[in-house]
């Protein structure tokens, strides 16, 4: 049983394609990643799943409604967090709740309960008078989650929950959507930060309104990438990186902090090449690594560059 069912999705704007028919399903209480550059089409999707953008051709079924033909019941059905949080800066955190409350029709009953639950998981209980534009990045947002999931929906759509937010209060941010998960909440989310799609079940690549990698995080290392990949940490990354670029050994590279990272081909035949090749750069040392996902990402957009 699938939660969200994605078919031939497309939004052209004028005669440009922002959202180019992707298709891919996902299951009930599962966390799904969706990962892109800026302008790949992330949020162009979100709205159309939501039922707040109208495609301009295929369907999504979002727990069993059309955003084609049922917006509206798709609407009440879901929790959105938009790019922006939706909050009111001007209002106070408990007049904030109190209006999505009312947004969504609780009755003054279920919402004082659910108010107690918002304010706990925000860490507010007991400030519901601040202004809530007066509260620190990571605490809005986890306000923000808490009224867009106010009237307990089964399925979430996070638009980069966690741009803009410290390090520390977006593992807190990830603990509280792995609690909606348990719960059997399916949870659509988007990020820019690679490292963060190593907590969802699933993630879709997608670049330019295309999906051009899916699968687990583990899946997609598996399958996209077949080279070695190889860490080099050396005197000068800068001259280093030059010189391996013309190397026919060397497929691809990209920089790591302080390392250079290669994917290397058959006519690498021992490390020895590459301290030879680098003599004037002293090579302090060669690993082989564990790919991450960058590595993964930098590979399938550096060939769809090639090819296009
Ligand atoms: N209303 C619109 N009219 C015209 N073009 C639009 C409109 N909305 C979005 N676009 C374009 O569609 C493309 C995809 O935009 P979208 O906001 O979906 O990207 P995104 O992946 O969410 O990016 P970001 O990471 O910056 O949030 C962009 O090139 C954008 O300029
Ligand atoms: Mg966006």
């Amino acid at each position: 049983m699938f939660s969200i069912e994605v078919k031939k999705l497309r939004k052209e704007f004028g005669n440009f394609t922002a959202v180019n028919g992707i298709s891919f399903n996902v299951k009930k209480g599962e966390i799904f990643g969706f990962l892109g550059a800026n302008g790949a089409g992330k949020t162009t999707a979100i709205k159309m799943m939501c039922g707040i953008l109208q495609p301009t051709s295929g369907d999504a079924l979002i727990g069993g409604f059309s955003i084609a033909n049922e917006p509206n019941k798709v609407k009440l059905n879901i929790g959105y967090m938009s790019q922006h949080f939706s909050l009111y800066n001007d209002l106070s955190v408990g007049e904030n709740i109190d209006f999505f409350g009312g947004v969504y029709g609780l009755s003054r009953r279920e919402l004082a309960k659910r108010k107690e639950w918002v304010l706990e998981i925000a860490n507010l209980k007991n400030e519901q008078k601040i202004l809530t534009g007066s509260l620190p990045g990571g605490i809005k947002q986890r306000l923000a989650l808490g009224t867009a999931v106010i009237h307990k929906p089964q399925i979430v759509f996070l638009d980069e929950p966690t741009s803009g937010v410290d390090p520390i209060s977006r593992r807190l941010f990830w603990e509280l959507i792995q609690n909606l998960s348990s719960e059997g909440i399916t949870v659509l989310v988007t990020t820019h930060y690679l490292e963060e799609a190593e907590y969802c079940n699933n993630i879709i690549l997608i670049d330019a309104g295309d999906i051009i990698a899916s699968g687990s995080s583990k899946e997609m290392k598996e399958k996209y990438l077949k080279n070695d990949i190889l860490e080099i940490e050396c005197e000068n990354v800068i001259a280093g990186l030059e010189i391996l670029e013309k190397q026919k050994f060397v497929e691809e590279t990209s920089i790591f902090g302080n390392n250079i990272h290669i994917s290397v081909n058959k006519y690498l035949e021992d490390f020895d090449q590459i301290y030879s090749i680098m003599e004037n750069n002293k090579v302090k040392s060669i690993n082989k690594i564990v790919p991450t996902l960058e590595d993964v990402f930098i590979h399938l957009l550096e060939q769809r560059r090639n090819v296009k």
